[in-house]
């Protein structure tokens, strides 16, 4: 399976990384071999990963850290403190991808005060961040929980560098991020036992997550599996290709067995109107 994937900068990503919301545990992660970590500002744990960092031998060079921007940084001039703050907090002075976290604008006071014009229109946002790269404070931007309509929304607009990926959702040229790839902590207990999933692992001997963290891996997607139990975090990061007959009995499941957990941010922060626009 692929180790990595090439993005259009040239940089090379690694498929796996260990995902961080709700965790830190980069530790453990990096004495393992994990070599990607996908982190976020508002997870509010960057200083933890910071350490994990400073304390481990990896060369930066070989590392790959992801952050993203809040909701409430949106406006042009508030991006670069904020893009500061998670770069001083994780010890480094340029992040490998920065992604637009929600394609959902807050005014900088917060309290979930919609800024309706760079939630409708993100143009002013991508071109402070196209500015960020040319400063070699970001080297690959990207989008998180944006769906199709949001994304071409975005790239209506004549922009100098294209999403490089897109976390959950997907549209052509971008490379896909799955979180939450086993279900996320609720639903971690019905994907592990999704019977094709549990079949497939004792087939192979292997377990229900590295089936599941494999099969996303051999669709070409980057998986971002999140555990804070050293153990997990180590067989985690072990995929295998699976066997045709078996990614295909997958293929099949990820159909029959519709995600359970979907997230529109319109009901999450009981936005006026639907950012998904009823997609
Ligand atoms: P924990 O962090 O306590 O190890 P997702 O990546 O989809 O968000 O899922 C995270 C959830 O899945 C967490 O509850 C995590 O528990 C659990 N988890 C992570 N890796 C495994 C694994 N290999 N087997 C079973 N559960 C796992």
């Amino acid at each position: 399976l692929p180790s990595h994937y090439t993005l259009p900068s040239g940089d090379k990503i690694p498929s796996v990384a260990l995902g961080v919301w709700q965790a830190s545990k980069g530790e453990t992660a990096l004495e393992v071999g994990y070599k990607h970590i996908d982190g976020a500002w508002i997870y509010r744990n960057e200083e933890e990963v910071g350490q994990a960092l400073k304390e481990s031998s990896v060369p930066r060079e070989e590392l790959w850290l992801t952050s993203k921007l809040w909701n409430t940084f949106h406006a042009p001039e508030d991006i670069e403190p904020a893009l500061d703050q998670s770069l001083s907090m994780l010890g480094t002075d340029y992040l490998d991808l920065y992604l637009i976290h929600w394609p959902v604008a807050f005014k900088k006071e917060g309290s979930n005060i919609l800024d309706e014009n760079l939630t409708a229109d993100p143009y002013p946002t991508w071109q402070k961040l196209e500015e960020l790269v040319d400063k070699g404070k970001i080297r690959n931007i990207g989008i998180s929980n944006f769906n199709i309509r949001r994304v071409q929304n975005l790239t209506a607009n004549k922009l100098k560098y294209q999403p490089a990926v897109n976390q959950w959702s997907k549209e052509n040229g971008l490379l896909l991020e799955a979180y939450s790839p086993l279900g996320s902590d609720k639903q971690v207990g019905q994907s592990l036992s999704v019977p094709e999933v549990k079949d497939v692992a004792s087939k192979l001997g292997i377990t229900p997550a590295q089936v599941l963290i494999s099969w996303h891996v051999q669709r070409g997607t980057i998986v971002l599996p999140k555990s804070v139990t050293p153990s997990r975090i180590l067989e985690n990061l072990n995929v295998f290709e699976l066997p045709q007959e078996d990614f295909e009995k997958l293929e099949t499941a990820a159909t029959s067995h519709p995600p359970q957990r979907v997230v529109n941010p319109s009901n999450g922060w009981k936005l006026p109107f639907d950012v998904f626009d009823g997609q």
